[in-house]
């Protein structure tokens, strides 16, 4: 199974305020939609009380959360137990929030990550993997928009 990390963050690696995304760029959305389709997702308790508990249509939805069990949507009080149970999928995208991104960073063989221009006020920030780029990660495809750029980064090796 291929583990992906999705993510848009600013110049400063701001990726949420208060439970939600600081900004609204409609291109993006829809990038992640088409990049996500027909996958599962992995997701922690607050960006799934930040879809409203309803799973995002097209893709498995499995939720992280030891305080919550959901009739709906598969849950796990951990990260092995999801991994686990996601093993023979081809792919999986773990969509944050931060607290998952950090504790899933070291083990992704893939980030697909929307780098904003603009500066937003935040609380929540990605893992700075700007440092690795080169010697655990390295750029494989991008692609500029004059608001943000998308970039897919691989591991080079599991170090
Ligand atoms: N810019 C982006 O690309 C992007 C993407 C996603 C989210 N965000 C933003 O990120 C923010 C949310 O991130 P966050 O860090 O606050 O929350 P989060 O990562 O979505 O969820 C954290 C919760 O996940 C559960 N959890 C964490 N580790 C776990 C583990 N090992 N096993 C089981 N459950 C675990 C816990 O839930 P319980 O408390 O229920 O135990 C924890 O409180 C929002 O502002 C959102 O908009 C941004």
């Amino acid at each position: 199974m291929k583990l992906s990390i999705i993510a848009a963050h600013d110049p400063n690696m701001v990726i949420g305020k208060d439970g939600e995304l600081p900004w609204h760029y409609s291109e993006d959305l829809k990038f992640f939609k088409r990049t996500t389709m027909g996958y599962p997702i992995l997701m922690g308790r607050v960006v799934f009380e930040e879809l409203n508990e309803k799973p995002l249509p097209g893709r498995e939805n499995v939720v992280l959360s030891r305080s919550k069990i959901y009739n709906h949507v598969k849950t796990f009080s951990n990260i092995d137990g999801a991994l686990h149970y996601l093993k023979d999928q081809e792919k999986v995208f773990v969509i944050g929030g931060g607290n998952i991104y950090k504790q899933t960073i070291d083990l992704a063989d893939e980030l697909i990550i929307t780098q904003i221009k603009n500066e937003y006020d935040g609380d929540t920030y990605l893992v700075d993997y700007r440092d690795d780029i080169g010697t655990i990660w390295y750029e494989i495809w991008r692609e500029d928009h004059p608001e943000f750029t998308f970039v897919k980064y691989e591991r080079i090796s599991k170090e």
